[in-house]
């Protein structure tokens, strides 16, 4: 029987670029090259609220060619920025590769169809181009994401081909380079998760390493105001600054540390209760509960996270 997804696509063919294309699309956009339009376009196409910083110093890497590692704590928006920046700056899609320990070249680079290998054998027919080799060839970004989580073997391969910007496929007997300034790579990492590797001198020689931490109570207003939309006129405004001062203590004192993603869930999750027991606007007792249904992810922070949302938006 034929292979359906080979037929649909067409990719017997032997030009792997034209298979990358087929394969990742080639839709291009005009790319964004500065910070203030960087920032801009952020805020309305991704409704990112960004520091300056963070994209100022993530575009002066990219002028050099050089990775950038955005480490920080779980929810503070390092992947979501990263594929948004990575994207408006090559002006095509990102490609993203969520680490483990078993990644490994043949899943990032290209590895043989088994059937066109039985058919036509070992060459660019049958050869299957993933996402690494197809950012370089499209030169679009690539988000490697918590790389943490994959080998040292494997760190050093992409080093390899940062450095050089080419990616050596000796099965083909093929040496592809970038074309253009697109191709361009941010990982991400949480210095602070347990069981991860330890990333090589080797590794962190060559990256930019940009911290990322909990935005200042101003700024996450702003992105809950952004996530929100119209709805944020359910949620009186001094409830929301109550529900910040509460992710910021539970970030000093809690196991599971709330971060920007859980705040602007528990934002969402209030605003939803409300609507659904069809009431105009939330009361703290629907942020109450849905806080502690949003904050608490550990049976040892139950106590902890009860007592906290008592303080500041306990009901009488
Ligand atoms: N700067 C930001 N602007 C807007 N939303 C943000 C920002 N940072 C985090 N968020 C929230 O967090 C989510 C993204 O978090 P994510 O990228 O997964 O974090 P991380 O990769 O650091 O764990 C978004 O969907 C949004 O709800
Ligand atoms: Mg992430």
């Amino acid at each position: 029987m034929k292979d359906r997804s080979i037929a649909e696509y067409n990719l017997e063919g032997e030009d792997i670029e034209e298979k990358v294309k087929a394969i990742y699309g080639s839709v291009r956009f005009k790319p964004v090259r500065t910070v203030h339009e960087m920032a801009y376009r952020l805020r309305k196409d991704y409704k990112l609220i960004v520091d300056e910083r963070i994209i100022s110093l993530t575009i002066a890497a990219f002028l050099n060619n050089r990775p950038v590692l955005y480490e920080g704590p779980p929810g503070t928006g390092k992947t979501e920025i990263g594929y948004a920046i990575l994207t408006l700056w090559s002006g095509h899609s990102a490609f993203i590769l969520p680490c483990s320990e078993n990644y490994d070249e043949y899943r990032v680079i290209g590895d043989f169809h088994p059937l066109m290998a039985m058919k036509y054998g070992f060459n660019e027919k049958s050869f299957m181009p993933r996402p690494l080799l197809a950012a370089l060839i499209l030169d679009a970004g690539v988000l490697i994401d918590e790389i943490r989580r994959s080998s040292e073997e494997f760190q050093n391969m992409l080093l390899d081909i940062i450095d050089k910007r080419r990616i050596i496929v000796p099965e083909l007997k093929r040496v592809f380079t970038a074309r253009g300034s697109g191709f361009q790579i941010i990982f991400t990492s949480n210095p602070e998760d347990i069981a991860q590797n330890e990333l090589s001198d080797a590794f962190l020689r060559r990256v930019i390493r940009i911290k990322f931490t909990y935005p200042p109570p101003e700024r996450e207003y702003e992105i809950v105001k952004l996530r929100l939309n119209s709805d944020i006129n359910l949620l009186p405004s001094d409830i929301i600054s109550k529900m910040i001062d509460v992710v910021n203590e539970l970030r000093k004192k809690a196991i599971h540390k709330p971060g920007i993603a859980d705040l602007v869930l528990w934002s969402t999750l209030s605003v939803n209760l409300a609507k659904a027991k069809g009431l105009k606007k939330a009361t703290r007792k629907e942020v109450y509960e849905a806080g502690l249904h949003t904050l608490c992810k550990r049976v040892e922070d139950e106590v902890l996270v009860e007592e906290i949302l008592n303080k500041y938006l306990g009901v009488t």
